[in-house]
């Protein structure tokens, strides 16, 4: 009896059609995604002279946005050992983005298979899968010019990525949040590197530029979708995700920011370095504090933010004023831009 209450509730949960500002929203989105969509291999001439990768390119040098690029340590190296360094770290990151994003179109896959006739959900589910499969053919791309054999996610994520889909289908809310702990430390540091205006190797310029376009709409989706379904869950489950929230973007954003343990090995890069370059330095923290402000925000907005939570979020080392709107530039990024501009 229970099991059918619970699966009755599951199900009206992907009715959307009576909800017209939702419906209208996922049109505007699906109807974004025909207009403006990227093809890796016509969108990007892979060929032309100046997307070649050569020895000794100081554009792959890792930029003050990168948290090892900005390390004493890191400045220190020899230009072609930060070269080496640089180009193995983009290629990782790369790599991380497609696995994650493989694990995401699975996700996306086993939600929209359950949703009813007529939902606009399907529809937009769909291009972004699309969209999500385009960006691992680039990502893979760029890892495979680079030409470093870099493994991607930690071996551990790589075993549960068979798992983590599965949740799409009955937990959809939890996947969701997963989404955006993904999402939105890649798109923030994208976005801060592209601010940033220093020379880019065109490989790396072009791929983030297409990336931020298309994921601006992918991170309106998991907002809106969380925003629709968040506020009205029973309270007591309600509670319980909101002690979850922090630690699954604490966890998924260590992944996917901090290079694997064949890196630190690679390069021999000293112990105390690692520990301090992600998580322990203040510039670490600051970091960490602005990519999730967006999150924050959806969290106060959605009933998610209560005393205990807050704790979470201070333990996990991810806490901070939230925005005031979504992408509201942090300060410390904005005083670069402007600087740009000026
Ligand atoms: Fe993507
Ligand atoms: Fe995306």
């Amino acid at each position: 009896m229970a099991r059918t209450k619970m699966i009755r509730r599951w199900r009206r949960n992907m009715d959307v059609l009576d909800d017209q500002p939702y419906v209208d929203m996922l049109t505007t989105l699906s109807e974004g995604s025909v207009r403006r969509n990227f093809n890796p291999y016509t969108d990007i001439d892979w060929d032309s002279p100046e997307f070649a990768v050569t020895p000794n390119d100081p554009r792959w040098v890792l930029t003050d946005t990168d948290p090892l690029g900005r390390h004493p340590w890191y400045q220190a190296q020899p230009l072609e050992r930060q070269i080496e360094i640089g180009m193995w770290r983009q290629a990782n990151v790369a790599k991380v983005g497609l696995h994650f994003e493989s694990i995401l179109i699975r996700g996306l896959m086993n939600y929209a298979f359950w949703v009813p006739n007529g939902s606009p959900e399907y529809r937009y589910c769909l291009h972004e899968s699309v969209e999500e499969c385009n960006h691992t053919m680039m990502f893979q791309e760029m890892v495979n010019r680079i030409g470093a054999d870099v493994p991607g996610m930690p071996r551990m994520l790589k075993w549960l990525s068979a798992f983590i889909p599965l949740a799409a289908g009955p937990l959809p809310i939890v996947f969701f949040f997963g989404v955006l702990a993904g999402e939105e430390p890649i798109d923030h540091t994208q976005k801060n590197v592209l601010r940033e205006g220093r020379t880019l190797h065109p490989i790396m310029e072009r791929v983030m530029a297409i990336h931020v376009a298309e994921e601006a709409r992918h991170i309106s989706f998991a907002h809106e979708y969380l925003r629709k379904r968040v506020p009205t869950m029973r309270t007591r489950k309600r509670f319980m995700l909101s002690l979850h929230v922090p630690i699954i973007m604490r966890v998924l954003c260590s992944a996917i920011l901090k290079p694997p343990r064949s890196f630190w090995r690679e390069f021999d890069i000293p112990k105390s370095v690692k520990r301090e370059v992600f998580f322990r330095s203040p510039e670490a923290r600051q970091m960490l504090s602005e990519v999730f402000a967006d999150v924050r925000m959806l969290c106060h907005d959605t009933g998610l933010m209560n005393p205990a939570a807050k704790l979470m979020w201070k333990l996990c080392k991810i806490d901070g004023a939230p925005s005031r709107y979504r992408s509201e530039p942090a300060r410390a990024h904005l005083t670069v831009a402007e600087k740009i501009s000026a």
